[in-house]
This record gives structure tokens, sequence and C-alpha cells, in this order.
């Protein structure tokens, strides 16, 4: 792989052990993948960022590094609400851990509000054919596929690195050659809402982690292409698809129909509607709600405080978005809370421990149907955010 001379500095240590240690992850990726070269990125988007998930060896990694990052860079959901823990049931142990994390980043430079949807914030508002460096999979699927940036699906150590020297290495979805759809998929049916994430828990399943185009009877807005690209990438390994007529690089590029096509019937969808064994055969009844996954945008906000506006909900509901979307967001997130739904900021009902505590969890959010069983333990069932709302308990105030 190419190197300018001051990468080669760098990576001999002139400029310090941590952008040696950065620039020598990011040259060991490019030679393992044959990269040409180091490319300048305009952002990076962490994770690696709750203690459940990286615990004291993570927290020890980022505690050893020093300096500051080159472009702007943001975190990833941490495991609590950063302010609300307490009443998210969070332990003061935990607590202590996350907040030391948390710091941890901060003396890098990295902007510590913590969000899976970067997109929404200033400073981390991407065009096309940016190249970026993120990692959360519903990010770097919306990075891709609805703005038509360029970032591989990063882990956590690699968007740091990239943070910190600016740069990333030049392979996978940086390349035009890897962005070419490699497989149909003919959406039968006409789609609206949560029913994007439930196509995207089917299809992803089928897809892997191949370059996927849709084939759609609607054209589906940002909120939708959201929700589908987290569902794809959680039950697939999707980094990257396209909706025919709708996506930028599918309107730029016209495609070629790929020759494999996967047929997505009504049926398939209305089945993820239904609710697992675990639940009909074990008796089990939801007692949490969640919404927001990924974090909610504001227009999400509004649609939820305007279905619960005068109403109030009788079981614990989340409503999960960023906190600068929350800031942004006033009247509707009083409204959402005025109903006894909590507006939870920073985490989410997969990266939270707070999620133990609770045995059976409705989700509008295909990404969230595939983990919460797995990385929480806990029965999860899909609804639309109508039927999340229903589920809650929902009664008129009035
Ligand atoms: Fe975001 Fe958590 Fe879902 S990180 S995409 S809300 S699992």
């Amino acid at each position: 792989m190419y190197l300018t001379k001051e990468e080669e500095k760098t990576l001999e240590g002139e400029y310090g052990e941590t952008l040696r240690k950065a620039i020598e992850i990011l040259v060991a990726l490019g030679d393992i993948y044959g990269a040409d070269s180091l490319i300048p990125i305009k952002s990076a988007q962490i994770a690696g960022v709750s203690y459940k998930t990286i615990g004291d060896a993570g927290l020890e990694w980022i505690s050893d590094l020093e300096g500051k990052v080159k472009v702007p860079a943001i975190l990833n959901p941490a495991g609590m609400d950063m302010l609300r823990w307490e009443e998210m049931g969070i332990e003061p142990d935990f607590a202590r851990k996350q907040q030391e994390i948390i710091d941890a980043y901060e003396s890098l430079g990295i902007r510590t509000k913590c969000t899976c949807t970067p997109y929404y914030l200033e400073g981390f508002d991407a065009k096309l054919g940016d190249h970026l460096a993120w990692s959360e999979s519903s990010a770097v699927s919306y990075a891709n596929s609805v703005i038509g940036a360029r970032t591989n699906r990063e882990g956590g150590p690699s968007a740091l690195s990239a943070a910190l020297v600016g740069k990333t290495a030049n392979y996978g979805y940086h390349l035009d050659e890897m962005r070419k759809p490699v497989v149909a998929v003919t959406v039968d049916c006409e789609l609206s809402g949560s029913d994007y994430g439930a196509l995207g828990y089917v299809a992803g399943k089928s897809i892997g982690s191949r370059v996927p185009i849709f084939y759609m009877q609607n054209k589906p807005s940002n909120d939708e292409l959201k929700t589908l690209g987290a569902a794809l990438a959680a039950s697939g390994a999707v980094a990257l698809y396209h909706v025919e007529g709708v996506t930028p690089e599918a309107i730029r590029s016209n495609f070629e129909r790929p020759d494999e096509n996967i047929i997505i019937e009504k049926q398939q969808i209305a089945d993820v509607y239904e609710a697992s064994a675990e639940f009909t055969e074990g008796g089990l009844d939801t007692d949490i709600i969640t919404v927001g996954c990924p974090h909610c945008s504001p227009e999400e906000l509004e649609t939820i405080a305007r279905m619960l506006e005068g109403k109030s909900i009788q079981k614990e509901m989340w409503v999960c978005t960023s906190r600068e979307v929350a800031e942004k967001c006033v009247g509707h997130v009083k409204a959402i809370e005025k109903s006894g739904a909590k507006v939870v900021c920073d985490t989410c009902m997969v990266v939270s421990p707070a999620s133990n505590n609770y045995k059976a969890m409705m989700v509008n959010s295909g990404k969230a149907l595939a983990y919460v069983p797995s990385m929480c333990r806990v029965a999860s069932r899909y609804g639309s955010i109508e039927q999340c709302i229903r589920e809650a308990g929902v009664v008129d105030e009035n």
C-alpha cells in the first residue's frame, strides 16, 4: 500500500504512540483488503461505547490513547441515558464505568453525544460521494444507501483510528466496483411504515452481505429506508443497498438488473408481525415497549407525540433518540413524557443492560427484533407504531 512521507513518519512513531498504533491498524486493514492508499475522511462514528459491550478491557484501551481526532467524530449509543440512568434501573457501578468511557473518548476530542443517527446532527451531514469511517451498522447502511456517501462497516478500533489519523484505507465500499448491486429483490406488495423493517428482517436473511437492489411498488421515505437498512444489516450483513428510482446511486447509475432475483411476498411480511411461540405458548405478556431503533428522527418524534397527546399509557415504554434531536424537539418530548412514556437518550434497548429487567419486549424495528433476544436475552415481538402504542395500554385522558 502506498504511504505518503507523512504517513510513513506516523507509522514510524514520529508523532507519538497513539498515532502510530492508529495508523498501524489502518495499514493492516488496507493490506488485508488490498487497499492502494489511505484516503481522507469527512467524519467518523465510533462504536464500542457501552460498558455492557466493551467492559474493562475496552475502557483500558481507550484510556491509554492520547491526542485529538482530526475530523468530526461522534459516539454510538452508550449503555444508559447519561442523565437519567437511575430511573432506568442502572447500577451505580455500571454508571461510573460508563462515564469513565465517555470521559476517555471526550479527552480525544470526540463529541460525546451518543447516537446511531449522526446524520441528523450538524457536522455529520454527509453528501453523495463523501468518504466516511462510520461503524454502527444502521448508520453505515444509511450513509451508503440513502445518502450515497462511502463507508465500510468499521469496527470500533478502526473507526477510532480513522478519526485520529483523519483517513481510512481505500477498499471495499469506498470503491465504485464494490457498490454495484449483485442481487435483485422484488417486493410483491405495497408497504408502509414498519413494513419496511419487516422487509429488511426477511430479505436480509437471503441477501447475507451482498449488495441488493430493491424493486418496490412504493416510494419509501427516508425514515422508512432507515428502518429497512437497519433490519437488513441485522438479519443479514448488508452495508449498502439500492432502491430502483429512489436511492441516489440507483437514480444516477441506472444499474443493470442482476440475474438473481429474490421475491418477497405479502405473507412473508405479515408473518413478521406474528408473535413467536415464546409468546403464544409460553404465555408471555409484553412488559416493555421500545421504539426508536435506529434513534428517532424529529419527524418520528412528532408522529409519536401526536399519537400520545392527551393519552396515558400503562406499561413501560421507551422512545429512543439522540440527545441533540430531543433537545431540538422539546415540545414533542414533553407530549410523549406526559403520557408516561420515557424519551430515552444516549442509549437504546439493545445496548443498555436496563433491558434485562424485562421479559418480553414489543418493538417496531426489524433490527431490535433480531438483536433483543440474542443480546439482551429478552423475548421480542414486532408491531407497527400504532400496535406498539396500543400494547402500551393507552388510555384516553379526556
Ligand atoms: Fe441504534 Fe441501538 Fe438500534 S444502536 S440501530 S437503536 S440497536
